[in-house]
């Protein structure tokens, strides 16, 4: 099988291409594989399977008849600009995230005007569709009404992949992925991010800056869970979703606390000492305002599978990241 995966130098893309490197999906073998981002991903070696790299702007809409012109089996479309970027930049963050996408969707339709041709499209969305007022946990027909530029942009693309799937034109599904801690690498810019930072600074001897109160919670789920998402709705029969395309994933609702107490298990006292409090209101009032928890019952009942704990979180980034870090 032929598989396309756009945002492949992002943070999921790098680990779910990893994943896609043992050379199958699900049952099948991976033949070609093609990677794009606007930084040229690393080339990964896959047994069997030609692999192609391309730096390339999905604004710029030149390349995309050309990636769909080969005809992937699976389009993983990771490709975003992120949520505090797409608020900033008004015009960058619908160009990419809404017109981007939208002509992904609308080669594949072409294409398959020629010769049938229906791939299964899987579209990284997230929780930034649901607005406040929300409930204590959201449950799966709870509507969409986000308040960010981003959150718009995605829950668009979601219509979008329901829309082209209705119409026959591809077999596609959206994933609402949780917050997905603990991320690896250097802290980024996101407001997010220090749900990643106080548990990953600490674990190697660093100091963590904490801007919220403790009792602010979120819904998260590891890479390794986002990648496993994204590998589980490329293989199943997508039929049971009806016109809604568009799955909550599952994840583990935990508030800061639990996430400290969490590290103090996993890694004793002084780890979680090295976390530092310096209160920023703005941090609060935006995280304070994401959704806490889900009753994620259709992606339940279709076998998508999350953490059932904070600590497993964490047992899961120092098995992926600092032990797979010491044998390198
Ligand atoms: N990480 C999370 O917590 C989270 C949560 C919900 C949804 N998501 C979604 O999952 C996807 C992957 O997230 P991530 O954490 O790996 O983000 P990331 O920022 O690490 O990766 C996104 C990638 O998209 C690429 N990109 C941006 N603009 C592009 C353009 N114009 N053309 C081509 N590529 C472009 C970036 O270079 C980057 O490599 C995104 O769509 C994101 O919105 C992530």
């Amino acid at each position: 099988m032929r598989i396309l995966v756009t945002g492949a130098a992002g943070m999921i893309g790098v680990k779910l291409v990893q994943r896609l490197s043992t050379g199958h999906l699900g049952s099948r073998k991976i033949t070609a594989l093609h990677l794009v981002d606007v930084w040229e991903p690393k080339p990964v070696t896959v047994p069997g399977a030609r692999v192609t790299t391309e730096a390339c702007d999905l604004a710029a809409p030149e390349a995309i008849p050309r990636w769909i012109g080969e005809r992937p089996d699976v389009v993983f479309h990771l490709a975003a600009v992120v949520s505090a970027e797409a608020e900033a930049d008004f015009e960058k963050g619908y160009k990419v995230n809404l017109d981007g996408t939208f002509r992904l969707l609308d080669a594949i339709r072409v294409q398959g005007l020629a010769a049938s041709y229906r791939p299964r499209f899987v579209f990284a969305s997230s929780l930034a569709v649901f607005g406040t007022p929300l409930p204590e946990v959201i449950e799966d027909d709870f509507p969409a009404i986000p308040l960010g530029s981003y959150g718009t942009q995605k829950a668009a693309g979601e219509l979008l992949v329901n829309d082209f799937s209705r119409k026959g034109y591809l077999d596609g599904v959206s994933l609402r992925l949780p917050v997905i801690c603990v991320r690896p690498g250097a802290p980024n810019k996101a407001a997010s991010g220090f749900f990643s930072s106080i548990i990953r600074e600490p674990l190697t001897g660093r100091e963590a800056v904490l801007p919220v109160p403790e009792t602010i919670r979120a819904w998260h789920a590891s890479p390794r869970a986002a990648v496993g998402f994204l590998i589980h709705a490329a293989s199943i029969d997508l039929a049971p979703l009806g016109a809604n395309r568009t799955l909550n994933m599952p994840g583990v609702s935990a508030s800061v606390g639990d996430q400290i107490e969490a590290l103090r298990r996993v890694a004793g006292n002084d780890a979680a000492a090295l976390i530092r409090r310096e209160h920023d209101p703005a941090i609060e009032r935006l995280v304070g305002s994401w959704p806490k928890a889900f009753h994620p019952r259709r992606a339940t009942a279709l076998e998508f599978k999350a953490e059932t704990s904070f600590d497993e979180i964490i047992r899961i980034h120092i098995e992926d990241e600092l032990r797979g870090a010491a044998r390198t």
